[in-house]
């Protein structure tokens, strides 16, 4: 198991101030920009930001949902944000933690945080939830994501396709 390093630590937010939200959603919104060079339907929409700062600001307080944040020196340096399914109507033995959003700052990848947030979302959330599960969605296109996902353990199960209109 990945613990936190000597030089950055992993905590599960349980209160977060406007300052630390902006910083969480200006992390999301560079990849939200890296993922619209790439696809155009990634482009933000005039209330992105915001939508997703309100987002965060209340699954903080559901304890469906968590937000897991990596500091250094007190600055955040990545962030993972998901939520538990518990039931799906439909098919039995089934808790899904899905990983709906991570980021780490540029600076800071491949040292270890990514791997260490993920980590802790299964460790701590997804464990403490009984999930059974683990899914997420990452683009095609993100190459730096699938080896990430692929090296943590992943594989692709549901292929989800589009056609535009
Ligand atoms: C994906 C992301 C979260 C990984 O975070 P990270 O802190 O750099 O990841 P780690 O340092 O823990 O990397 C763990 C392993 O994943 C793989 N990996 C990570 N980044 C990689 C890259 N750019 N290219 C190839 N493999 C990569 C490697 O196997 C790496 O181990 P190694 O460094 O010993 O070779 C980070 O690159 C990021 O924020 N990307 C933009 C946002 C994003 O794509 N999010 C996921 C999809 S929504």
């Amino acid at each position: 198991m990945v613990s936190d390093s000597e030089e950055f630590v992993i905590t599960e937010l349980k209160l977060a101030s406007k300052e630390v939200v902006k910083t969480i959603v200006d992390i999301w919104e560079e990849v939200i920009n890296w993922h619209s060079s790439f696809d155009s339907d990634f482009a933000l929409d005039k209330d992105g930001r915001s939508n997703f700062g309100f987002m965060v600001s209340k699954a903080i307080h559901d304890p469906t949902q968590t937000v897991y944040i990596a500091k250094k020196d007190n600055e955040i340096i990545g962030f993972v944000f998901g939520y538990v399914k518990k039931h799906s109507g439909f098919f039995k033995n089934r808790i899904i933690a899905h990983i709906s959003d991570i980021a780490v700052v540029k600076q800071y990848r491949r040292t270890g945080v990514g791997t260490a947030l993920m980590q802790k979302f299964e460790k701590g959330f997804a464990k403490q939830n009984d999930a059974n599960e683990l899914s997420l969605y990452v683009h095609s296109q993100n190459k730096e994501g699938v080896d990430f996902y692929n090296k943590l353990g992943f594989d692709i199960k549901l292929l989800s396709m589009r056609k535009k209109l």
